[in-house]
């Protein structure tokens, strides 16, 4: 009679669909853990899109503990600037040095609306499951496109929707979901939020097959006690829930608007209230003529984002 041989934890993080991350040490990616998702998983899945070549210089966005970074850099010889908000760079870089890669992978502490890059410095830039917490403002793509050298691909992949949840929320989903979840999206959406600005043009946009599972297989590694999420997987069964992923490159011809970062300073002084006999003018000149404004002087706009089309 065969003995049946335990699935231990460490055996869920091997996979034959993830041959590259497999490599690496269960104990190490655990301890790299910063999100919900195993991020080696997405960026070996993200990265058979990127067609990445030793020397690329990368930016990993959202990079968390920067496993991703320090796999990327591994894997395909590419030079990392490993930039996340949350978590720390002074930690990150001990990551880094015990990888041995300190030559090739840079932490850097920064917000992505507000990155320290100069306009067109690298070649690739991904997002491993973190896209989401600031890629949904409509004006954020056009900022970001900056840092990418023109035909340069532009890579996300995370936690998403199978499809959009059009009508009230779903009930095996409610006891699981807080307002903050709203930001997840389909592929289609992300497709559709990036197409439309003619900025990027979209190579993939496409879900991982299973990809509930691989969220549920790691939720069980990682976070065995948290019952509402793994209740809320099985409930669902990949009906809503999954992983996306989305690369578009940027379109060399696409204008990027002006950022606006501040108005120059200006102030004339005005009275705020009408006189007394400009207001009986007024009374006397039921035709307003004194209301118009004076030959000349220009309306003031709401200044246009779209300005250099
Ligand atoms: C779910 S974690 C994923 C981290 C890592 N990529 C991974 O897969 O393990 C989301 C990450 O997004 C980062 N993030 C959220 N908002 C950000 C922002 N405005 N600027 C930079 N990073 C941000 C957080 O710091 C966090 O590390």
């Amino acid at each position: 009679m065969k003995r049946k041989i335990p699935v231990t934890a460490d055996d869920k993080l091997v996979s034959k669909r993830f041959p590259r991350s497999s490599r690496y040490h269960p104990e190490w990616v655990k301890a790299s853990v910063s999100g919900a998702a195993n991020s080696l998983w997405l960026t070996e899945w993200l990265t058979t899109e990127l067609d990445l070549q030793p020397g690329m210089r990368v930016l990993d966005l959202g990079c968390g503990r920067a496993s991703s970074s320090i796999f990327l850099h591994h894997e395909y010889g590419v030079q990392v600037w490993a930039t996340d908000l949350w978590c720390s760079a002074s930690e990150n870089i001990q990551r880094i040095r015990d990888a041995d890669v300190e030559d090739g992978v840079f932490p850097i502490h920064a917000d992505a609306r507000s990155l320290p890059f100069a306009a067109e410095f690298f070649d690739a830039i991904v997002c491993i499951d973190s896209f989401f917490y600031y890629g949904t403002d409509d004006l954020y793509l056009n900022y970001l496109a900056q840092f990418v050298k023109p035909g340069g691909p532009v890579g996300i992949a995370g936690a998403g929707l199978m499809r959009e949840i059009e009508g009230p929320l779903p009930e095996h989903l409610r006891e699981w979901w807080t307002n903050d979840v709203w930001c997840l999206h389909s592929a289609s959406w992300w497709r559709r939020h990036w197409e439309r600005t003619g900025i990027m043009a979209i190579e993939v946009a496409d879900t991982m097959p299973d990809g509930w599972q691989r969220w549920l297989d790691w939720h069980r590694v990682i976070a065995p006690d948290n019952e509402v999420e793994i209740r809320a997987l099985e409930a669902d069964r990949g009906n809503y829930l999954g992983y996306v992923r989305l690369v578009g490159r940027r379109q060399g011809q696409a204008q990027l608007s002006d950022l606006i970062v501040s108005l120059p300073a200006q102030y004339t002084r005005k009275p705020l209230l009408r006189s007394k006999d400009h207001q009986q003018t007024d009374k006397a000149d039921p035709n307003g003529s004194s209301n118009r404004r004076p030959a000349g002087r220009r309306a003031v706009r709401t200044p246009r984002t779209g300005g250099g089309r």
